[in-house]
């Protein structure tokens, strides 16, 4: 069973960011997947650089959005992206280091993240885009 599962309640109606936020799922997913599977944390590194990597990229196209449309809620949305990157590279270098290995506790947080952030901030922001003409 997936960790997060995808379904209408997550997405918000702008085709480029429901798509980024479906391969987020996935991956997250896929880590979780490779948690239970029991495999090399040496795997699971990769898989976190990757989610790390493209959530960086996920994060830099909701910017880019806001910026062009003079999003006015645009300092305190960023500061979210800032905290959940500035978290998951943190743990990033805890796990390379050896001092800590991936948990239940540490994939659940990123699913609320992800899913508070999606139906909260990504929500409000993506209803401010439509109200621009953005599609
Ligand atoms: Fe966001
Ligand atoms: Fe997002």
């Amino acid at each position: 069973m997936s960790l997060i599962a995808w379904d209408d309640s997550l997405t918000v109606g702008i085709n480029e960011i429901d798509e980024q936020h479906h391969k987020l799922v996935q991956l997250i997913n896929g880590l979780h997947n490779h948690m239970l599977a029991g495999d090399a944390s040496t795997i699971m590194n990769k898989v976190l650089d990757r989610i790390i990597e493209y959530t960086g990229f996920h994060f830099a196209t909701e910017e880019q959005l806001m910026l062009e449309n003079d999003y006015p809620d645009s300092i305190a949305h960023k500061q979210q992206h800032k905290e959940l990157v500035d978290t998951a590279i943190e743990l990033q270098e805890k796990l390379k280091s050896g001092n800590t290995h991936l948990t239940m506790e540490t994939l659940h947080f990123l699913q609320d993240w992800l899913q508070h952030h999606i139906l909260g901030s990504d929500k409000k922001l993506a209803k401010y885009l439509i109200s621009k003409g953005v599609e």
